[in-house]
């Protein structure tokens, strides 16, 4: 396995990904753990490698985070990335200066010595027949002068150590992003340094995982039960998929339906677990309760708050519910969550210190405590593109593996102001007229449906009425505005350039097929400034 420290870069998942595509096993962790943290992680002979990260922007200001020293005396290969090229400079006798103007963007790197990393890669060569390379470039502090036993490995004219080796050792520092796809050659360095320079095997494929993944969930299990909160998303899915793959009826799944779904989405839900896989799922119908406590309540964050508490009770409800039924059994012992990787990075990575909260997200952190269970969370080492693949695997359907993200709080944050369910249903239905084209639509270069090309396309509910005309009288109805974004990391998004004669269709079908709503428009922000969510 390759050990990720991670600085507090945006892109640090990214190196993560890049390694696994490569299917190598890797983790990240912060890079404060400690000397002690780092030996006892390699004892097992199978750390193969490290890699240090670069930092998050506002670092550019004297940062004075350090890597563990002893991850440069385990005898396995190092590679630093931007930031962390300099502090594996500066730790091992270099120097580092400070106070440039930041350089950020493509550069040209001139690839200097046939290092094993760099060797053979270029992007085009120089009059002077130098290998030259593109890359990504997004630092202020540079390194200055070379630590002992270093050769210069690449630079540019304004980055003269952009690059550093030191092949005794196997220890190498890029200034510029290799993750990133800007850095064209960056994939196949990252590939290079795993597979040749650290040796580590390329033995991370989903199959196997499925194998080995099942075996550990039933020795954690045992012979006792398991509670699931099934939304219907993707990772909660695909957990329920894999443990009811790995102990059949040991898995209870409970199904909330807080009345805020997607049209005929329980159904779905109810016929694909409970039909189609034959596991234990009860629905509870909870929609009620969760109007009447949303009555009034138009602020976004009181809203998300009065949902993700009556979520928790209800589960909670059922959850002792079951133990009750199961009085000759010791009722479920473990709650199974579909915690995936990048939130297990979120929350103990070095990021979190510095995370800001524009929105509280909806989760159900704190429960296992309440309820006296042990947590079982099997897809705690899979980046999302690798649980969708597992999700196929398990035999899940395609549509239901690759569908947008759905927040936790449903058509609660897409009905602006207050939640009535007459907003509900009209949302539902104009929602489920655009998801349908969405799918439809086919563009005709990539071959894909316009459903695949956005990242997340949804309707959303304005409490406000137009007017407009409907035959020979005068209407006053609701809007709705459709959103679709295209984001890698839903943290920056573009609103998708659907073409016109998709949206004409949207258009014309929700105003003709759904009464109460009479005009439709299109959100053209991008984010930032304005969030994915209305609310
Ligand atoms: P924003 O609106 O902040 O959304 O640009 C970014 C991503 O987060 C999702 N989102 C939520 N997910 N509970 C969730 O589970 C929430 O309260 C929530 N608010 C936003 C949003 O759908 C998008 O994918």
């Amino acid at each position: 396995k390759i050990l990720i420290l991670d600085f507090g870069s945006q892109v640090t998942q990214l190196i993560a990904r890049r390694v696994r595509e490569a299917h190598v096993y890797c983790e990240v962790h912060p890079c404060d753990v400690s000397d002690e943290w780092v030996r006892q992680y390699a004892a097992d002979g199978q750390l193969k490698g490290v890699i240090l990260s670069g930092s998050h922007a506002s670092a550019y200001e004297d940062s004075t985070d350090r890597a563990p020293q002893a991850v440069f005396t385990l005898g396995v290969p190092v590679l630093g990335i931007c930031y962390g090229m300099q502090t594996m400079a500066q730790q091992l006798g270099g120097k580092v200066e400070g106070g440039h103007k930041r350089e950020f963007g493509y550069a040209e790197v001139r690839a200097h010595s046939h290092t094993a990393l760099l060797k053979g890669l270029q992007d085009f060569s120089s009059p002077e027949g130098h290998g030259m390379l593109k890359v990504w470039m997004s630092h202020g502090d540079k390194v200055a002068e070379l630590p002992p036993g270093f050769a210069l490995m690449a630079s540019t004219p304004t980055c003269p150590i952009a690059g550093m080796a030191d092949e005794a050792r196997h220890f190498y520092g890029v200034q510029f992003h290799p993750e990133v796809t800007h850095t064209v050659q960056g994939r196949a360095m990252l590939e290079r340094f795993v597979l040749d320079i650290c040796g580590a095997q390329p033995d991370w494929v989903m199959q196997g995982h499925i194998a080995e993944a099942v075996e550990s969930i039933r020795q954690q299990v045992g012979s006792e039960e398991v509670i699931l909160g099934l939304s219907g998303g993707v990772d909660s899915s695909v957990a329920a998929a894999l443990i009811h793959r790995a102990i059949g009826d040991q898995l209870t799944c409970v199904f909330v339906d807080h009345g805020l779904l997607r049209l005929n989405e329980g159904d779905m839900v109810m016929d694909m677990f409970a039909g189609k896989l034959h596991a234990k799922v009860v629905r509870v119908d909870a929609s009620q309760l969760f109007l009447d406590a949303l009555k009034g309540v138009s602020d976004p964050e009181q809203k998300r708050k009065i949902i993700g508490k009556l979520f928790v009770d209800v589960f909670k409800a059922e959850a002792e519910k079951l133990k009750a039924s199961n009085a000759t059994r010791k009722g479920a012992a473990f709650l199974a969550q579909g915690t995936i990787y990048p939130d297990v990075i979120e929350s103990g990575g070095a990021k979190s210190k510095k995370a800001v909260v524009i929105k509280s997200h909806h989760n159900v952190g704190g429960l296992p405590e309440q309820l006296g269970l042990k947590l079982l969370e099997p897809l705690r080492d899979l980046f999302k593109d690798e649980v969708r693949e597992l999700g196929v695997a398990l035999g899940l359907p395609h549509d239901m593996v690759y569908r947008h993200p759905f927040p936790g709080p449903g058509l609660g944050v897409r009905i602006l102001g207050e939640v009535k369910k007459e907003y509900a249903d009209l949302l539902r239905q104009a929602d489920a007229i655009f998801m349908q084209e969405l799918r439809s639509t086919i563009e005709p270069n990539s071959g894909k449906s316009w459903y695949d090309l956005t990242s997340q396309a949804f309707t959303v509910f304005l409490p406000v009425k137009s007017v407009g005309v409907m035959g020979d009288g005068r209407t006053y109805d609701y809007v709705v505005a459709l959103r679709a974004v295209q984001t890698s990391d839903f943290m920056t998004a573009d609103w998708a350039e659907l073409p016109y004669a998709l949206l004409k269709k949207v258009s014309s079908r929700i105003i003709n097929e759904v009464r109460g709503i009479n005009r439709v428009t299109y959100d053209v922000s991008s984010k930032p400034p304005a969030t994915i969510e209305w609310e």
